[in-house]
């Protein structure tokens, strides 16, 4: 089941996967949930749950809701702390010898630098995805990825401290996205996945009371996919490293309209709740999409979009 053809070979910077389709974060475990032998090649890589030090217990239920075209939820970074991960986990990671891209959170910057210098100790891990969407305690709650300052110190640094291949995945929400996502390239990361959850909320009516325990939650699923598809060509037709797109995938055509406009891998994440064989079903679905346009390796569709007006914003 899990042979691709190579045309579907994704070069990301210094990283190259076999299939251009990636887990996303938070919704495939980490790693060790059926994705060893049965995804092989599907599956470019597997990004893990966000990681942190310490382990956190996460919010209260409820801490999903479902919504028109998507999903809410305020898992609140529920993890198992990194340690235990690298324990528990790795092992057999390395057995089925399942691509894995360690998706890394923190409160404060050493939380992260922390995290990345112990990863680069492992030497197998395929990146590190630094999830910068997380409050910033040090500057009152604000999210690490909405200030390009922020951004640029912490990716700088980051770097300097492993040399394992690094990506930054921004969140959505802020007019800078732009300039978030050039911040980060600028300090050297390696790819920058694009993007996150949108902060939403729904509203039980009966109740008078909010959905989640939170208030309010991360919005994904099919909703949300002409929102980033846009974020990733803005930030695709700038930037001089790879753009991993992630928002509302659930079909190769929907794919295929990321990577046309710029994006060189995808990742798959609510749609997979619904559909575990939808990475199957991307892969097999762009494989025919090239074949069909007579394309020989997918590198020919990235950015390959047509027709935009110049003054597009
Ligand atoms: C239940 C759930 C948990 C998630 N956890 C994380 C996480 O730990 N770190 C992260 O960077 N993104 C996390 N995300 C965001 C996804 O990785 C993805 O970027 C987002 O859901 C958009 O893609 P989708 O519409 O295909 O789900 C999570 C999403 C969901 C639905």
């Amino acid at each position: 089941m899990g042979e691709v053809s190579s045309k579907l070979l994704c070069r990301l910077g210094p990283v190259t996967l076999p299939s251009p389709i990636l887990a996303a974060s938070g919704t495939a475990g980490y790693g060790t949930e059926g994705f060893g032998y049965m995804m092989q090649d599907v599956v470019g890589a597997i990004v893990t749950k966000g990681l942190s030090l310490d382990p956190k217990k996460g919010n209260p239920p409820p801490r999903i809701a479902e919504t028109p075209c998507g999903m809410l939820n305020s898992i609140g970074l529920q993890n198992i702390g990194l340690e235990a991960f690298l324990k528990e986990h790795m092992p057999t990671i390395r057995k089925e010898g399942t691509r894995v891209v360690v998706n890394l959170l923190g409160e404060r910057e050493e939380e992260y630098l922390e995290g990345v210098a112990r990863l680069a100790e492992e030497g197998d891990i395929v990146a590190v995805e630094l999830n910068v969407s997380c409050p910033n305690v040090r500057k009152g709650g604000l999210a690490f990825g909405k200030d390009p300052e922020v951004i640029y110190r912490l990716v700088k640094k980051a770097k300097s401290h492993s040399s394992t291949p690094l990506w930054v995945k921004i969140p959505p929400d802020g007019t800078n996205f732009v300039e978030v996502a050039q911040a980060a390239w600028e300090a050297g990361s390696d790819a920058i996945t694009v993007a996150n959850t949108y902060v939403g909320m729904a509203v039980d009516v009966e109740k008078k009371r909010p959905k989640l325990s939170t208030g309010t939650g991360g919005l994904s699923g099919p909703a949300i996919r002409p929102l980033t598809l846009y974020r990733v060509w803005r930030i695709a037709r700038r930037a001089p490293v790879p753009v991993i797109a992630s928002g509302g995938i659930g079909s190769a055509r929907d794919a295929l309209e990321y990577i046309i406009a710029g994006a060189s891998a995808v990742q798959v994440g609510s749609a997979s709740f619904a559909n575990p064989m939808v990475y199957l079903e991307i892969a097999r679905g762009i494989e025919a999409y090239l074949s069909r346009h007579g394309h020989r390796e997918l590198g020919e569709i990235v950015g390959s979009l047509r027709g935009m007006p110049e003054d597009s914003v």
